[in-house]
């Protein structure tokens, strides 16, 4: 029996990268997965290729929430399963930080996670079933870094909200937990190296063979490294498991 088998699950962000890796081990564990993202037309490449559909959403956007969450719930009967992978990044001194760029980065890690968390929970409540809501994390959450301070701050607020999330909902047998990935390879990568490639002067490439250097399992990570933690926290042997944040890193973090 694949471990989820008659589940529908709703993952943003999911055109590319870490989520388009979970839609595809969802849909290979036997759920019907809708993929939501920004870019519809990545993530209906991503989704025809995996077996999934997609649709349109913006996580910045209360009403794109609504929409989506309304439209992934009539594809799909019902959400039983969330993942809050939508996020973006941004690096910069800390005396040159802006307010568009904090406010960007907060609208779509922080109050899109909130927002899209509450919209699939309310549907879960108000159906009176039971739900599994993943949120994505970071390392950067666990502490600070320099150049780096908005987006460590962002994924701070996703931890302290699974954990608020996870026991307010757990009377309604919804399970809110995160999981906490270090550093994984992919485009979300390349942009950042060349953003350290400009800050720190180095050349393209050096801060991905640095970080990877430094992870103790000895590479950075892959997307596919994360899965198996996305399938089990989705799954009925994690019925127990509230407010989690776990760490899927190769070693660099201890909490
Ligand atoms: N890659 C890493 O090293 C790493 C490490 C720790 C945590 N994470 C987290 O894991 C998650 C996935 O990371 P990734 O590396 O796959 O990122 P990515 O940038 O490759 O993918 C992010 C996806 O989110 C979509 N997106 C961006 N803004 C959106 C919005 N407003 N509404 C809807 N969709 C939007 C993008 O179009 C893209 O498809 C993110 O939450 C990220 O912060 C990644």
């Amino acid at each position: 029996m694949k471990r989820l088998e008659g589940k529908s699950a709703l993952i943003t962000g999911g055109a590319r990268g870490i989520g388009r890796a979970f839609a595809s081990a969802y849909v290979q564990e036997g759920a019907q997965v809708v993929v939501a993202d920004i870019n519809l037309s990545q993530a209906q490449q991503s989704a025809e290729e995996i077996g999934a559909t997609a649709i349109a959403m913006d996580v910045w956007d209360l009403d794109s929430i609504r929409h989506a969450v309304a439209e992934a719930e009539a594809q799909l009967g019902q959400i039983d399963i969330l993942i809050n992978n939508a996020a973006v990044f941004s690096a910069a001194p800390l005396v040159e930080i802006t307010p568009e760029d904090f406010a960007k980065v907060f609208d779509v890690n922080v109050k899109g996670t909130l927002f899209t968390l509450q919209a699939v929970a309310q549907q879960m409540i108000r159906r009176g079933i039971p739900g599994k809501i993943i949120n994505m994390a970071s390392q950067a959450g666990r502490r600070g870094e320099p150049l780096v301070a908005v987006y460590c701050a962002s994924k701070a607020a996703v931890i302290s909200l699974t954990q608020s999330a996870g026991l307010d909902l757990i009377q309604h047998g919804i399970n809110v937990n995160a999981i906490s990935p270090g550093v994984v390879d992919g485009a979300h990568w390349d942009e950042v190296d060349r953003y350290f490639a400009q800050l720190e002067d180095k050349a393209v490439g050096q801060k991905k063979a640095e970080v990877g250097a430094a992870v103790p399992y000895g590479r950075m990570g892959r997307a596919a490294d994360l899965t198996g933690m996305a399938v089990f926290l989705a799954s009925e042997e994690a019925d127990y498991i509230v407010a989690q944040t776990y760490n899927v890193d190769g070693g660099q973090w201890m909490s």
